[in-house]
């Protein structure tokens, strides 16, 4: 072994290690390769027999000589466990420091459990759980000091997964996995790490249960270099059990099912009910695998969340960080489901509190009437048109069939709201949502939530919610829809206007009372819990605020001009901060862009409002805007091609293109063609991951080169074409524009 020595990296040289019942088996193996390695060893063995009766020094003696023989560093200690100071001492006196603590010693008392008795209990939980609970708190404060620490708990597979005769031994040990479980979190702080391993060796211990030829085969020396390598102070491992033996090491975690929630809000639970989910609450499929009392303490409220709270109003979990991890989508079952209908009744009041929570201020007299029932022109501000909605948002989406969600981490993406008629400023308005489509985005998955919202018969409203449940991707699903209402980038010039609001303190307070009682907007705790430092303001809130100054810019605050909205939340707004919302003016269409002022961050990103146009009623596509490019046909024609033979393009092609398609010298169109992953997509808007290459051309001149009427390389020197990012990517495009779009 010494030829390698010199070699080895893994060194311990000044470090001081205390192994406890090193006087044979696994100890003796653990204390020899630290001692190999630099480390001054602490040899501790109480030099009992395997029940732990009577005692001796000679087996630390004999260890602590072997490794003096060796050329190493060793002083014996021959104490008991039980007293963990003056073994934690002995390492004191003879080095002056305490590095790392193996707590390996034990006994075996193995009965069966009618026949186990008090002293078989009480001496396995001596020796093994309350000895390595001595030993650790006695160097606890020495390694607290030192910001430096590594300690292993010795468990067992008997404890992971019981074992006959053993019920003293199992709960011993899985008690050390309990207490290190802990000791990793109060002690990370100080570089201190605690890791559990459930060793298999041949020893003493295992001489009765094992034939000799396994004994033989299951050597000490195979679970040593594990229990080495978690102390090295180079290994960031923390809080984790390993199983190891024979040379091969796996690490273990805890795996929870999706589980059901098995009672109704306002309704007692009863055991009927458990029995009937049964199968559900012990389903493994999309098991998560929660590594936290805070991802568990999550689940519980997110629980609490769906089914209401005790003040009976219900919660909408939107926007922001909420809960889960994996997820159970089954897009063919989700699919087309309609969510149950819900009824929305409100009165002046209601239309008048929405104002307010999006800053509306009787400072400005053109804000009156949105604010004053008495005015002659009262009205609902058009993105109150979320609210009636919201409902459809609340537990009724994780009851549906195929999107079995275990909701840790769900974010509110984006929005799409398109107005039909005003809203009425009273009155009862009935919505139904149903599930659009589901998409599959590898970290995660979109699901598209369409709510229409109806005044008796007539359609009032439509919104479209995306909501990103991150982790919950990779089910198989498309990448894509056309059922996505997109997002488009603000033209490539300064604002043509901004609009700046400073946000009241209490402003999430004020908007959460519309309705969206999620506690991510209002309890400090919760918010840190998804990772905030503080409360942060409802997206739909930033949003009322951007479309309420593209309304009065630029349509005068008629809401009858008002036709769509579209946004992305891209970071959370803290109540407080400062909004600016920048607006470019193209046509009926405006851009939009809402910023905090204070970090300069974009927070409403791709946005843009449609207003009506007053002269004629523009042939629409799916966003609600205007279809007069040519280039859109072609855009269409490639994007079914791409479904046909996505996979192929990307496997030849491999690159992200953007066109920025203008029109009389504007950015009228931005299309991306992403054949970097999967089977490819096309989707309107600038790339969302970084473009390989962006052509600037216009229209007409777009459909001049993809007809074959305008040689590519001409209209580049001819400036009709810019081209930005790799040039050489830009000959693959023949392979999409001609062999496949076939224009
Ligand atoms: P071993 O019997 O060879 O070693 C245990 C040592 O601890 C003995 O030298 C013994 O004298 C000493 N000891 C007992 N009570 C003590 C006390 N109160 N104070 C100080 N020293 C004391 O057994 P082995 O197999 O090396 O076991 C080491 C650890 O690994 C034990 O905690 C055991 O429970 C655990 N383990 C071993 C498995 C195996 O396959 N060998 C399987 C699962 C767990």
């Amino acid at each position: 072994m010494s030829g390698t020595l010199s070699a080895a990296d893994v060194r311990f040289d000044g470090k001081v290690v205390l192994v406890t019942g090193a006087g044979g088996g696994l100890g003796r193996a653990y204390a020899l390769v630290f001692a190999e390695r630099g480390a001054s060893v602490v040899v501790n063995d109480l030099g009992g027999n395997i029940k732990g009766e009577g005692k001796s020094s000679s087996s630390a003696d004999r260890v602590v000589e072997e490794i003096r023989a060796k050329g190493g560093k060793a002083v014996p200690n021959y104490d008991s466990v039980e007293e963990g100071e003056k073994l934690v001492q002995t390492a004191l006196d003879a080095y002056g420091r305490i590095d790392i603590v193996i707590n390996n010693a034990g006994i075996l008392r193995d009965r069966s459990f009618a026949r186990t008795s008090d002293l078989d209990w009480d001496l396995i939980q001596r020796v093994h759980l309350r000895g390595s609970f001595k030993v650790t708190r006695a160097a606890w404060n020495h390694m607290r000091n030192q910001k430096y620490g590594r300690i292993i708990m010795t468990a067992s597979s008997s404890g992971i997964y019981g074992n006959f005769g053993q019920a003293n031994y199992s709960a011993a040990k899985l008690g050390l996995l309990g207490l290190s479980n802990t000791l990793a979190i109060e002690g990370q702080n100080y570089n201190i790490q605690c890791n559990t391993i459930a060793p298999t060796a041949g020893s003493r211990m295992t001489q009765t249960v094992m034939p000799q030829e396994l004994l033989d085969a299951l050597k000490p020396e195979f679970v040593a270099p594990l229990v080495v390598w978690l102390c090295h102070e180079s290994c960031q491992e923390n809080g984790s059990l390993f199983e190891v033996g024979a040379g091969w090491i796996g690490k273990l975690r805890w795996e929870r099912t999706l589980g059901a929630i098995v009672r109704q809000k306002n309704q007692q639970m009863t055991p009927e009910a458990v029995r009937n989910n049964w199968e559900r609450i012990c389903d493994f499929d999309n098991a998560t695998k929660p590594q936290s009392t805070k991802e568990s303490i999550m689940t519980l409220h997110e629980v609490l969340n769906k089914l209401g709270t005790e003040r009976g109003v219900s919660t909408n979990p939107t926007n922001g960080i909420i809960q889960t991890s994996t997820s159970g989508i089954n897009p063919n079952e989700g699919v087309g489901k309609k969510m149950p209908l819900t009824l929305y009744t409100y009165t002046n009041l209601e239309p008048i509190l929405y104002a307010l929570g999006v800053g509306m201020t009787t400072k400005d007299p053109d804000h009156l009437k949105f604010l004053f029932e008495r005015n002659e022109e009262f009205s609902c501000l058009p993105t109150f048109g979320v609210i009636p909605a919201q409902d459809s948002m609340n537990g009724a989406l994780a009851s549906v069939p195929g999107l079995n969600i275990d909701f840790t981490k769900v974010l509110h993406g984006e929005q799409y709201l398109e107005m039909y008629k005003p809203l009425p400023t009273s009155g009862t308005l009935k919505s139904e949502g149903t599930i659009a489509d589901v998409l599959d985005k590898g970290s995660g998955a979109v699901i598209l939530l369409d709510v229409h919202t109806y005044n008796e018969s007539d359609l009032v409203c439509y919104n479209q919610f995306s909501i990103f449940v991150v982790g919950a991707g990779g089910f198989g699903g498309k990448r894509t829809s056309d059922k996505v209402k997109v997002t488009m980038n603000p033209p490539n010039r300064p604002p043509d206007a901004m609009m700046s609001d400073v946000t009241s303190v209490d402003q999430a307070a004020l908007y959460r009372l519309n309705g969206d009682w999620n506690p991510l907007h209002i309890d400090p705790n919760f918010a840190a819990f998804g990772g905030f430092k503080k409360p942060i303001l409802h997206g739909l809130c930033s949003m009322g605020y951007a479309a309420r100054n593209v309304l009065k810019q630029y349509a005068n605050n008629d809401v009858t001009k008002f036709k769509a909205i579209k946004v992305r939340f891209a970071k959370p707004v803290i109540p407080g901060q400062t909004l600016e919302t920048e607006m470019w003016k193209d046509g009926n269409l405006i851009h939009l862009q809402a910023k905090v002022k204070e970090s300069n961050e974009v927070v409403l990103a791709g946005a843009y409002v449609v207003l009506e146009e007053t002269v004629h009623q523009p042939k629409t596509n799916g966003t609600g805007m205007k279809v007069e490019l040519q280039s859109d046909l072609v855009f269409a024609e490639i994007s079914r091609r791409i479904k046909d033979v996505g996979k192929e393009m990307v496997k030849k092609v491999n690159a992200i293109f953007q066109w920025d398609i203008t029109k009389d010298g504007k950015t009228a169109a931005q299309w991306t063609i992403d054949l970097k992953n999967g089977s490819g997509e096309l989707y309107k808007g600038a790339a969302q991951r970084r473009a390989d290459t962006t052509f600037t051309l216009s229209d007409e001149d777009f459909i001049q080169v993809v007809s074959g009427k305008l040689n590519p390389q001409q209209a580049f020197f001819a400036g009709k074409l810019k081209v930005m990012g790799n040039i050489m990517l830009s000959q693959k495009l023949e392979l999409i524009l001609k062999d496949y779009a076939k224009l």
